[in-house]
């Protein structure tokens, strides 16, 4: 059921999680698929409700510094500086977890990824709840992330009871996973901050190179983030295989293309890449439900939130790849 964020449905929200249930809501990245963090038993709920295959590990949400001293160690100046200047805000940090951190939310790790959300429901309803919220993007594994509350009600309608409606994500990708090593910093995940700004605090972010059988992240699965109907770059069509499709377009900032779209959806018609990815799965979302044999997308410039928008695009687009 879709509930309006109000004072009154955030603490309904907050019960069913200190009871053990799962609840989802709106962050300024996607909406969550939350539970309670220090519960395994309510976590597990998450990956049912999902389908994700594994136990891959998720994120801990809080809503203040106090909560971040009990989940984890901290050791390094660098953090300490990207927490003071991103949190609350779209930004991951894996850190050495205390011993407080089920299992089950790390997937085993000794790591555990935190993040403080820039949405007052999301801190509100943690704060509520009394306890940090474990959560992923609240999709069915592998396909377009929700950037509102009618997105989850079309993947995940009768495995979630109460999904709070806090409006469209303002960010619309998801957060940039960071981990510190010692003085080397690795980014894990591209995302709602782009690399540049993180740069500056804190010198060179090298890329952590994945395992894609075995990744931290599934994010860093080569196939993830799909639409239900096929997804192709521009570059990539061959004219002929068009014939006969209902075929949809997403263009940057207008659409240069003479292929004959049933559809056509622009991400930002002001060229602005913040807008750009703010908009990215909710007119994937919009064009999934459009009865369109292919959807058709033009590749963006991979500067800023660049990166991280054609890091989604590139894994959805993957899934189809060599099958027709
Ligand atoms: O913006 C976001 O990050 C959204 C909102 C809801 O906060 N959440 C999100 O969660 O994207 P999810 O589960 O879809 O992606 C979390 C990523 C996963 O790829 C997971 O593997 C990675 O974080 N992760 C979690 N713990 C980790 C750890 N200890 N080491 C490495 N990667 C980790
Ligand atoms: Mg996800």
């Amino acid at each position: 059921m879709i509930l309006k964020a109000t004072g009154k449905n955030i603490k309904l929200a907050a019960d069913k999680i200190k009871n053990g249930d799962i609840v989802a809501f709106p962050t300024e990245t996607v909406y969550g698929l939350g539970a309670d963090g220090l519960n395994p038993i309510a976590v597990a709920k998450i990956f049912e409700a999902k389908n994700r295959p594994t136990f891959n590990p998720l994120i801990m949400h809080i809503s203040s510094i106090d909560q971040l001293d009990n989940l984890v160690e901290i050791n390094s100046s660098k953090i300490k500086k990207l927490i003071k200047n991103f949190w609350p805000g779209p930004l991951t940090l894996v850190l050495p977890k205390k011993y407080i951190v089920p299992d089950i939310v790390t997937a085993g790790h000794s790591t555990v990824a935190v993040r403080m959300p820039d949405h007052p429901v999301a801190l509100k309803l943690i704060k509520e709840s009394g306890s940090p919220i474990a959560a992923p993007s609240a999709n069915t594994f592998g396909f377009l992330s929700p950037t509102s509350a009618k997105h989850v009600e079309k993947q995940l309608k009768g495995k979630v009871d109460y999904i709070l409606d806090g409006g469209k994500s303002g960010v619309g990708v998801e957060s940039t996973i960071i981990e510190v090593i010692g003085e080397r910093v690795y980014l894990l995940r591209p995302g709602g901050i782009a690399l540049e700004k993180i740069e500056v605090l804190v010198g060179d972010v090298e890329i952590k190179k994945a395992d894609v059988t075995k990744p931290d992240s599934p994010g860093q699965l080569l196939h993830h983030y799909a639409p239900t109907v096929p997804i192709k770059f521009l570059n990539e069509v061959d004219s002929k295989e068009l014939e006969g499709k209902r075929i949809g377009g997403l263009f940057f900032k207008e659409n240069k293309s003479t292929i004959e779209f049933s559809f056509v959806k622009i991400l930002s018609p002001a060229g602005n890449m913040r807008e750009a990815a703010a908009n990215l799965f909710h007119h994937l979302h919009d064009l999934e439900v459009l009865n369109l044999d292919l959807i058709i997308v033009e590749p963006i410039e991979e500067t800023g939130l660049g990166i991280a928008i054609m890091d989604r695009l590139k894994r959805a687009a993957n899934r189809y790849k060599n099958k027709n």
